[in-house]
């Protein structure tokens, strides 16, 4: 689908609604990274925290990659999933031996812990890399937008909703279009209540069209 109606009012509600985030206010693809890795299971408000904290400890990856597995647990200590800050370790001990944050989205993806969606995301706020990210956020969005009933925890979901994602994807400014998607989708297109009567897409969303906001996306049991 070429659809840049959509990607274009994504673009603007972003300039006029997107949340003023510190690790959106760098290009450092080593602060970017923590970021990443400090959200991938935490809220913004804890991750912020931690992630100043991070960065203020430790202001290069060679910083964290220098220090102890202790310390480094240490500072993780209250957001869980340990496993997270035990593969930030290891890949900083990676970057630090490639010489250089990985600049291609394989690079960057060949990082411990470093998973499609984390890549994407270092890549297009870092290197301007053209990937779209496909979280739960971006999911509901587009499956409420373009009206696609494919459960998303399906391989044929996955597959389907990773092609949207990027067909939809600006070149030009993926950082801000990612940025856009994960913003709409917390504040705008939320899971429950979504604010349909403030929405700038309401005329064009299909499931609005239909009624069917609440039933999308559709998940399959497990
Ligand atoms: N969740 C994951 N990555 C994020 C980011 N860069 N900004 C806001 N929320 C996020």
């Amino acid at each position: 689908i070429n659809n840049s109606f959509f990607s274009t009012e994504i673009l603007r509600w972003f300039r006029e609604n997107g949340r003023d985030l510190p690790w959106r206010e760098t290009r450092d693809p080593y602060a970017i990274w923590l970021s990443e890795i400090i959200l991938q299971q935490t809220r913004i408000a804890q991750g912020w925290e931690y992630w100043e904290r991070f960065v203020q400890t430790y202001p290069k990856v060679e910083d964290l990659a220098a220090a102890s597995e202790d310390d480094v647990l240490k500072l993780w200590q209250g957001l869980g999933y340990y496993s997270r800050a035990r593969n930030l370790h290891t890949a900083a001990k990676q970057i630090v031996a490639l010489g250089d944050f990985p600049n291609t989205l394989e690079g960057i993806k060949s990082l411990k812990g470093v998973g499609d969606y984390t890549a994407a995301a270092i890549g297009s706020f870092a290197f301007g890399i053209p990937a779209a990210v496909v979280d739960g956020n971006v999911y509901r969005v587009l499956s409420r937008y373009f009206g696609i009933d494919t459960p998303i925890n399906s391989t044929q979901g996955k597959k389907e909703f990773a092609a949207l994602a990027q067909s939809l994807l600006p070149a030009s400014d993926a950082a801000s279009y990612n940025q856009g998607m994960m913003d709409f989708g917390a504040i705008q297109c939320t899971p429950q209540s979504p604010k349909c009567l403030l929405c700038p897409l309401a005329e064009t969303c299909e499931a609005l069209r239909c009624g069917r906001v609440e039933e999308l996306p559709v998940k399959n049991k497990t």
